[in-house]
């Protein structure tokens, strides 16, 4: 079973049984949850137990395992169930498509089973290899901001843009991590800084609204993010914000990096214009643990993704390699 190389996992497959770790209590409680079903596993998609791109895609492949190992079947209702659990991001529906081609073929629990690790497993290689593709880009000395959470929790190990961030570190070439709250949900005040503090790696966190100061008065040489789905002329959705740190770092002359693997990119969607946008609960805006933060009966707008056009981008890194600047062109040679 995977191991993550920093030793933070967010997801176990034991005994049958898919445990995560629940990421809405970080970093004050380390609990585990178990999910037994699909059903179970869709919510905790959904109520962001686990989260992140590539981790619910990896959990939703184990939903699929724990359906049919109850009742074959109920994989399309499973099926169906995962499926609509989290909208924008794409590797979820990517894994259960890779899930469905397996059990299309051979409908036998060992071998669904056993496309799920390869799933879980292959993600940690792919983001060791993105982590030394993105890191060559990064010269030594720089600081680099960061957004939301895209590491070891975000993923099977390491972490996409984290991951990236962990390597250069790793190899000398950080001096200063920036990493933004990420309202509402607060991954990066809650998950990122605590990924970053249990290795020593050296951050700030900074209110989302403070990134254009920061930028404008402290030299940022990279803004390094991951992405929830990358359209076929390289437009990016990100947790919310990610738009306007692209903004705010073309003004700054800071260079912009995307860090996913090729579960994230969906090429038959022409543009991010089409990239449906997960909408959440106005209590994320409205209430924090439970107590009003707003007068009673307010509205809020909630989009909890945004699109980066692809001209903001300079370069995106995948386990197939890096393109800079991302066309189409480009990403259709690297992706086929
Ligand atoms: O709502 P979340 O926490 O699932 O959003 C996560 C992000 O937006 C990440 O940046 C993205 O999934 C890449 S994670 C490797």
């Amino acid at each position: 079973m995977t191991e993550s190389v920093n030793g933070v996992q967010a997801i176990r497959w034991q005994g049958g049984v898919l445990q995560l770790l629940d990421q809405r209590l970080l970093p004050v409680d380390e609990r585990w949850i178990d999910c037994r079903s699909a059903a179970e596993t869709a919510s905790a998609i959904h109520d962001m137990v686990v989260r992140g791109a590539p981790a619910i895609g990896i959990a939703a492949a184990f939903g699929l395992v724990l359906a049919v190992r109850s009742n074959p079947a109920t994989y399309a209702e499973a099926e169906a169930v995962l499926a609509a659990s989290r909208p924008t991001a794409v590797n979820l529906h990517w894994a259960l498509k890779r899930m469905r081609a397996v059990w299309t073929a051979t409908p036998d629990v060992a071998r669904l089973e056993a496309e799920a690790v390869a799933i879980f497993d292959e993600d940690l290689t792919q983001n060791l290899t993105m982590a030394h593709h993105g890191a060559e880009l990064i010269v030594p000395g720089s600081r680099v901001l960061t957004h939301c959470n895209t590491g070891a929790l975000a993923t099977g190990g390491h972490g996409t843009a984290l991951g990236v961030i962990r390597t250069a570190w790793q190899q000398g070439r950080i001096a200063e991590v920036y990493n933004t709250e990420t309202r509402p949900w607060l991954q990066g005040a809650r998950l990122t800084a605590w990924e970053l503090m249990r290795e020593g790696i050296p951050g700030q966190l900074i209110a989302d609204g403070a990134a254009a100061h920061l930028m404008s008065t402290v030299k940022i040489d990279w803004v390094i993010v991951g992405a929830d789905r990358i359209t076929a002329n390289g437009d990016t959705a990100n947790k919310i914000g990610t738009h306007m740190l692209a903004v705010v770092a073309r003004q700054y002359g800071t260079k912009f990096m995307v860090v996913a693997p090729s579960g994230t990119f969906d090429l038959s969607l022409a543009h991010g214009g089409l990239i449906p946008i997960e909408e959440r609960t106005a209590k994320e805006l409205t209430e924090f643990k439970g107590a009003a933060i707003a007068p009673t009966g307010m509205r809020a707008f909630n989009p909890v993704f945004d699109v980066t056009p692809a001209h903001l981008i300079d370069a995106i890194v995948c386990e197939r390699g890096v393109v800079t600047p991302p066309t189409t062109a480009a990403l259709k040679a690297l992706l086929g």
